[in-house]
């Protein structure tokens, strides 16, 4: 298949844009550069030999977007392009509003425009705000606690609609829990610029002594050390399931959503303790008040996507923080 993917350099969707190759798909990325760079491509091509056809083309140019498919015969679209920054959403909503929901409603009238009607979407976690139970099964209540989870939450329903409105439209929502790892090439990963939002690559400033020392928000909490449990999935992993997902959706049409993560919940010191381990590094940490809108636990039922899309996480949480290591450590 001819797949368009969008912020295809950024660190989710180099690494699905290596699976597509692998799995012998042409691919067309766009994206321009805010969170990624340049050089992912060259990586692309030494991890599969293969050129990945490339237009540094932002989302908000609805001009740009639709050149693209003009130029393209585009069978399926993988939409990451976006941005992620929880905090930095709440001080800036319009931000994300824009890029986020603009930019998503630009490409679905250029795949109108276009006729073209299939979509995988990258959704989160976070729009089941502060879950009553886990594991979370996709039928839990949504809701979102800040602009970023809102623009993912807007997104999915806007999806829900045209799938309504159209019934050729074939739509797969992945709602991603913890992304974690690296390509195990040491190629392709998370290189956040500045002060990291999220666990692991905090951890991996810490370990090459850029951060003096991990900040644990509580120990307090009702979990087996009193620190936060998440559902932490390897990169890899994610990026099998978009495969599974495009796979999933070729010969059906509706919405369809999924929670991919692995089903197991560690917690931040889990996570510190396996990195040690198996990089034989010291992670110096102090515990620090609890975060304001933190929740103790928080976990996937994964068994609708193992169910329909035959999706199971394979790679364990050794091997999320040795490929995190091994990408991050000569950056
Ligand atoms: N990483 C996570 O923890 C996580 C969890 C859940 C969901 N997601 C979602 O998955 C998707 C991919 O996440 P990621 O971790 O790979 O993020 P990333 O920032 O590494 O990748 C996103 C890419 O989109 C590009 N981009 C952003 N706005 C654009 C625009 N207007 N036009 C063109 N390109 C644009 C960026 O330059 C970047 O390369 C995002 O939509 C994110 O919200 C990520």
């Amino acid at each position: 298949m001819n797949i368009f993917v969008t912020g295809g350099t950024g660190y989710i969707g180099s690494n699905t844009c290596v699976k597509l190759i692998e799995a012998g798909h042409n691919v067309i990325v766009a994206d321009n550069f805010y969170n990624s760079m340049p050089e992912v491509l060259d990586q692309i091509k030494i991890i599969t030999g293969k050129t990945v056809k490339f237009y540094e083309t932002d989302l908000l140019d609805a001009e740009g977007l639709d050149k693209i498919f003009e130029e393209n015969e585009i069978d399926c679209v993988i939409h990451f392009a976006g941005y992620k920054a929880v905090g930095e959403s709440c001080q800036k909503p319009l931000k994300y509003y824009n890029n986020n929901i603009t930019g998503t409603l630009n490409l679905l009238f250029s795949m109108r425009n276009h006729n073209v009607k299939k979509i995988v979407f990258s959704s989160s976690a976070t729009v089941y705000g502060n879950p009553e139970t886990v594991p979370i099964c996709e039928d839990a209540p949504l809701s979102t606690t800040n602009p970023y989870g809102s623009t993912k939450l807007f997104i999915e329903n806007i999806l829900k609609d045209i799938s309504k409105s159209d019934e050729e439209f074939s739509i797969s929502i992945l709602r991603y829990f913890n992304p974690i790892g690296a390509d195990k090439s040491g190629y392709l990963g998370d290189n956040p610029v500045g002060i990291p939002n999220n666990l692991m690559p905090y951890i991996v400033k810490v370990a090459k002594g850029e951060l003096s020392c991990l900040n644990v928000f509580g120990n307090d909490y009702d979990t087996h050390d009193g620190t936060g449990v998440r559902d932490y999935v390897h990169v890899s992993d994610l990026a099998d399931a978009h495969i599974k997902a495009v796979e999933y959706i070729a010969d059906k049409k509706g919405c369809f959503v999924h929670n991919i993560g692995t089903g197991v919940g560690y917690s931040v010191l889990d996570i510190v303790k396996t990195f040690e381990k198996v990089n034989n590094i010291k992670i110096p940490y102090k515990i620090t008040p609890r975060r304001p809108g933190d929740i103790a636990t928080c976990f996937a039922n994964p068994e609708k996507a193992k169910k329909e899309l035959s999706f199971t996480a394979k790679l364990s949480l050794e091997d999320m923080c040795r490929d995190s290591w091994n990408y991050a450590k000569d950056k």
